[in-house]
């Protein structure tokens, strides 16, 4: 996935870059951008995993309303990543209801 360069009727501002780290994988980003376009672009669109079935999970409505893109963020579970945006140095990594998937 890549990002939205030129749009027919929509500007993208290019921010400055800044790096995120996603279980221990250094991510380049732009500020202002969400958590999880910044991971889309760099191939990752697992983004937990279901509790019940522990089937993958991605994106699902990117507007803050479901669970699919609850991540740990900071040190900090539950985070939907589709609504906060990067900072430069963030840690992000994958969660299931009972924590952390992945250690750094
Ligand atoms: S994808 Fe639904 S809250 Fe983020």
């Amino acid at each position: 996935m890549d990002r939205i360069k030129n749009h027919p009727i929509l500007d993208f501002e290019k921010n400055e870059k800044i790096t995120i780290s996603f279980e221990g994988r250094e991510i380049e980003c732009f500020r202002g951008e969400t958590i999880v376009s910044a991971l889309s672009v760099a191939g990752i669109t697992t983004l937990r995993e279901n509790v019940k079935t522990h089937r993958p999970q991605g994106l699902f409505c990117a507007i803050g309303k479901c669970s699919s893109c609850l991540m740990e963020v900071n040190g900090v579970p539950n985070v939907r990543t589709c609504i906060v945006l990067v900072e430069d140095g963030m840690t992000v990594r994958r969660q299931n209801g009972k924590g952390v998937l992945h250690e750094d």
